[in-house]
């Protein structure tokens, strides 16, 4: 269910990370409230820093980022998290000495009083979660810590949640559960951007996709459209994933 107010909107975005070198060279995206939005490409072409320069951690030189209607180009994670921007980043994304509860709460360290009633949210979702609350997370399988990392992103209800690679490194059976999860969050509401490698698969679920190729966009269309379209298939959906 989407409808067309943004939520976010990137315009001709230029980042990067060391000086005279962009890696974002123009790009640009909306999220609509409500949308699945994909992000595919090759290796390199910029989708995890696209989506850092969302949350503050890679410099923006050129363009602008908008957060309902408000520049947030520039501001800090914790301004971002406040703001209602969710990250879960492709790797080292939970505290693996801490227990699950223990992670759920540093998600919300902001607005501890609402903890009850974002538990509750993100268990509807990731039940098995609510049942093992006391485990550490450094105890979890790689599928089952990507839970956590979700689920740690939610409880600040955000206005848009980032996942980069939900499905990286997990089996083909944990794959699939990965993509129903997101399939699920996105479902209870929650507007999300989604970079993935299992480009068919990401297309296959998402609203809009976005084939981001030397930092730019190459290609954007509906799921459908994109996994349809010739050049697509031959530059991007040939060699990515199954
Ligand atoms: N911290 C960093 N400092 C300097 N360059 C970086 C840094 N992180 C990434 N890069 C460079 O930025 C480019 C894009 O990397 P990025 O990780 O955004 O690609 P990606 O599309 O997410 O690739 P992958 O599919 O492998 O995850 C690469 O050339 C990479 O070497
Ligand atoms: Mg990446």
């Amino acid at each position: 269910m989407s409808d067309t107010t943004p939520v976010v909107e990137i315009k001709n975005l230029y980042a990067g990370y060391l000086p005279g070198i962009n890696i974002i060279n123009g790009a640009d995206l909306v999220a609509n409230k409500g949308e699945l939005i994909g992000i595919i490409g090759p290796n390199g072409a910029g989708k995890s820093t696209l989506l850092k320069s969302m949350f503050g951690m890679v410099k923006v030189r050129d363009g602008e980022i908008n957060l309902n209607g408000e520049d947030i180009t520039g501001l800090k994670a914790n301004q971002l998290v406040s703001r209602g921007v969710g990250f879960v980043p492709q790797t080292n994304n939970v505290f693996q000495s801490l227990t699950i509860e223990e992670n759920l709460q540093m998600g919300l360290y902001q607005r501890p009083k609402h903890y009850a009633e974002r538990l509750e949210f993100v268990t509807g979702i990731f039940a098995e979660l609510g049942k093992r609350l006391k485990q550490r997370a450094g105890q979890l399988s790689g599928g089952e810590r990507q839970m956590v990392a979700m689920s740690r992103a939610l409880m600040m209800d955000p206005a848009v949640l980032l996942l980069d690679e939900p499905s990286a490194g997990l089996s083909p059976a944990r794959q699939d559960e990965a993509f129903i999860r997101v399939s699920e969050i996105n479902k209870a509401g929650v507007t999300t951007i989604m970079v993935e490698q299992n480009a068919r698969r990401c297309l296959q679920i998402c609203d809009r996709g976005y084939v981001l190729d030397q930092g730019k966009d190459a290609y954007t269309g509906t799921g459908r459209d994109l996994l349809n379209d010739p050049k697509v298939i031959g530059l991007y959906l040939g060699t990515l994933g199954t």
